[in-house]
């Protein structure tokens, strides 16, 4: 599902002759869980924009679901990220004027879903990740775990093949980071490739590989 070869990344305005990626190539296949761990700084954020196709390498290949990426359009590679690739963030990155149950349907309004089609799956997902009775309660209204179930519930709203989590629990305590981990995992038990950033130890080892990196390379895989 995913090819990275000696990917490497060097930001515009960033430190001289420091990229943040330096000869990055690994392999995931479907279903797989992956935890990316590694000191602030090593580029595992950097790494997850170019996997979910949010940024670009400046050298090496990236390859997702069969797709050369240095071949995708902007569009398709839109189109890619609206459908395929699920985002989840440490910041949860919610609409806070606007209800759970909104925040869940933005994804499938962009994607032309029917209004009631929507409303029906946003409030499923909504049910799945514990928030049934809470769907118009609006982000300000609810906890950080229940914001980020909001969140992964937005990120499953069109059924992607891949999940990707910058430090999901990275604003949680530790009930709720438990919490969290229990949908992201059951979700891999489903059958959805996750791929994890974390600082969380627990988390980490319950993924089925992991990815330690330093200082834009991989220490061990
Ligand atoms: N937009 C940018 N412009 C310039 N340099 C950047 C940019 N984003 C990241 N960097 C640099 O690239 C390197 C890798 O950053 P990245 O955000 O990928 O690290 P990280 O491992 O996710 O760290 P953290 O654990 O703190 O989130 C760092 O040296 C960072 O300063
Ligand atoms: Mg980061």
């Amino acid at each position: 599902m995913i090819r990275c070869r000696d990917l490497e990344k060097i930001y515009e305005g960033g430190k001289a002759g420091w990229p943040a990626l330096c000869g990055v190539s690994f392999s995931i296949t479907p279903g797989e869980s992956v935890a990316v761990t590694g000191p602030s700084g090593c580029g595992k954020s950097t790494l997850l924009n170019i996997i979910g196709l949010l940024d670009e390498p400046s050298g090496g290949g990236y390859e997702f679901d069969g797709l050369d990426a240095a071949r995708m359009s902007d569009g398709e590679r839109s189109a890619a990220r609206l459908h395929r690739i699920g985002f989840v963030f440490q910041a949860f990155h919610l609409l806070n004027r606007l209800p759970a149950v909104e925040n869940v349907c933005l994804p499938m309004m962009y994607a032309g879903e029917t209004s009631e089609g929507m409303r029906r799956r946003a409030h499923e997902l909504l049910a799945r990740v514990g928030l049934k009775g809470k769907e118009r309660k609006t982000p300000l209204e609810l906890s950080g775990g229940e914001r980020q179930r909001v969140a992964i519930a937005r990120a499953l709203a069109n059924s992607p093949k891949l999940l990707l989590a910058d430090e999901p629990t990275g604003n949680l305590d530790s009930a709720s980071s438990r919490e969290i981990m229990d949908i992201l995992f059951g979700l891999v038990g489903e059958g959805m490739t996750v791929i994890i950033v974390t600082h969380d130890r627990e988390l980490a080892v319950r993924a089925g590989r992991n990815i330690k990196m330093r200082d834009g390379k991989i220490e061990s895989i």
